[in-house]
């Protein structure tokens, strides 16, 4: 799963702002691989996108997503949009009734996008971060 740290690495080195919220890359790619769920977009084996949710504590009601990102090569082609319905159907299967994840202030692309998917902001997660939310329609309790 290497592709996946350097897929996050590239995401880290163009984003104009601080992708990481100065947490160590090793050990965002530790939690991620071995805490999540992960949802993966491959192209002839190539890595072109992933998604990784928290589906592990089922006290909660919702999962989080911790991580979504497109390989630049892989963008504008609707893999964002795709993994993020995924993950949704996903967590939904396993119960969860929405979705949330923390996006940067200045990550303007991925916060238009977000609430065109029907997130909405819940609160400040940092000074430079938001919380935002997506209700899933829940059909199946599988947890
Ligand atoms: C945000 C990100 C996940 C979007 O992935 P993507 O695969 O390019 O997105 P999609 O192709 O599904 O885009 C869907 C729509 O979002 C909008 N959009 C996506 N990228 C855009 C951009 N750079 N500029 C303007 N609109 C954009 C468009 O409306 C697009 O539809 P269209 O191409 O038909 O016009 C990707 O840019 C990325 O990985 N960024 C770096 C990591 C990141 O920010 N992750 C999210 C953290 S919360």
């Amino acid at each position: 799963m290497t592709d996946i740290r350097n897929l996050i690495a590239l995401c880290r080195e163009e984003a104009p702002y601080d992708f990481l919220g100065g947490r160590d890359i090793d050990i965002v790619y530790n939690k991620i691989t071995s805490l999540s769920d992960i949802l993966q977009y491959r192209s002839e084996g190539k890595l072109l996108g992933f998604v990784s949710f928290y589906t592990n504590d089922t006290s909660l009601d919702f999962s989080f997503v911790n991580m979504l990102c497109v390989a630049p090569e892989g963008r504008r082609s609707g893999i964002g949009k795709l993994l993020m319905t995924w993950c949704g159907e996903a967590a939904a299967t396993k119960g969860f009734k929405e979705l949330r994840l923390e996006v940067h202030t200045e990550n303007y692309v991925a916060r238009d996008l977000w609430k065109r998917m029907g997130f909405e902001d819940i609160s400040d997660a940092t000074a430079a971060s938001k919380y935002m939310r997506k209700p899933l329609q829940t059909s199946i309790r599988a947890r």
